[in-house]
């Protein structure tokens, strides 16, 4: 077996397998540490500092690919905060000199089926159009997720910066076929109760939102809340406002979103629930 932590993987799998028996895929440990970083340096300078912050935090949830003691390749993944069985894929690097030899597709192909045996219904993974020196620098990227079956679900324009748009692709990895949400039924009601950074964006906010019960909470008012929040935006010079909302709190919330001149972007596929998206809500300020 060549990679030998996936070695209980499907028949079918196996045939991707780089036929190379020094090489094998295992947990990320701190002491790799420095050699993952390298790999991700040499592609993106930025990418590498903001791993190693996190590295300092915790390695829990990465593998990497050992070719004979040298690491060429690195994935992992992290629960949603909202999801429990959908998963975020993070840094996935392959060392430059040893892509497009099936690494990569092993690596994150395999980390997928054990997130499968663990329950994950689906996985979102971020990444972006950014040009270094006339070069589309993550168009391998897209290419290399497209061709796992991921689906581009979203574009969010002048998002890591004025010139850089975010793509979030998903990939259900059940192995049934996804269900598509025909009618969206409401079961509540959302007001705007705050403000966080965006992921990867310096000058971007995303609202944060908690259920309410407008028969119950009449002060609550969500108008003036909205208001208030677009405001606080604004006055922190932000670029652009957020907001993430579940398809089946939506109704009302779209209302006062939409009058505020924010634009419905696209979902992110059944986020929630195996029938409730995710709607993205992109504010321009
Ligand atoms: C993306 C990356 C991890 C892919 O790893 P890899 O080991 O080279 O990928 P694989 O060899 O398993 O490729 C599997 C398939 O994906 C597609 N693919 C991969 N890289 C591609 C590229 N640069 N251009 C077009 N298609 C590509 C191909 O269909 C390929 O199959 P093929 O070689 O038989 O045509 C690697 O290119 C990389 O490290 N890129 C730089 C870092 C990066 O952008 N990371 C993502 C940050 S969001």
């Amino acid at each position: 077996m060549a990679f030998n932590i996936f070695g209980g993987k499907k028949e079918q799998s196996q045939e991707n397998e780089p036929q190379n028996n020094g090489r094998m895929v295992r947990p990320m440990e701190t002491g790799d540490i420095e050699a993952v970083l390298a790999i991700i340096e040499s592609h993106d300078d930025e990418d590498a500092q903001e791993a190693s912050e996190e590295f300092a935090e915790s390695v829990e949830g990465m593998y990497v690919a050992v070719d004979n003691g040298r690491i060429v390749g690195v994935t992992g993944s992290f629960t949603d905060g909202e999801a429990d069985d959908i998963h975020w894929l993070s840094w996935t690097y392959v060392a430059e000199d040893q892509r497009r030899q099936g690494i990569g597709r092993y690596l994150v192909g395999g980390m997928f089926d054990q997130l499968q045996n663990m329950g994950a219904r689906k996985v979102f993974i971020t990444t972006g159009d950014y040009v270094e020196d006339g070069v589309d620098i993550y168009a391998g990227a897209r290419a290399f997720y497209e061709n796992l079956g991921a689906s581009l679900e979203l574009k969010m324009s002048h998002y890591f910066s004025q010139d850089e748009a975010r793509y979030i692709f998903g990939l259900n990895i059940t192995g049934q076929p996804e269900a598509v949400p025909v009618s969206i039924e409401q079961n509540g009601h959302l007001i705007f109760d705050g403000l966080h950074a965006a992921p990867e964006s310096e000058d971007g906010l995303f609202l944060t939102w908690t259920e309410y019960d407008p028969e119950t909470d009449t002060d609550a008012n969500p108008k003036e809340k909205l208001e208030a929040l677009l405001q606080e935006a604004r006055d922190n010079k932000m670029r652009f406002l957020v907001a993430a909302i579940p398809a089946d709190l939506s109704e009302g919330a779209a209302k006062g979103l939409e009058a505020m001149g924010f634009s419905l972007i696209g979902e992110l596929q059944n986020l929630y629930d195996a029938n409730i998206s995710q709607q993205h809500w992109f504010l321009k300020l």
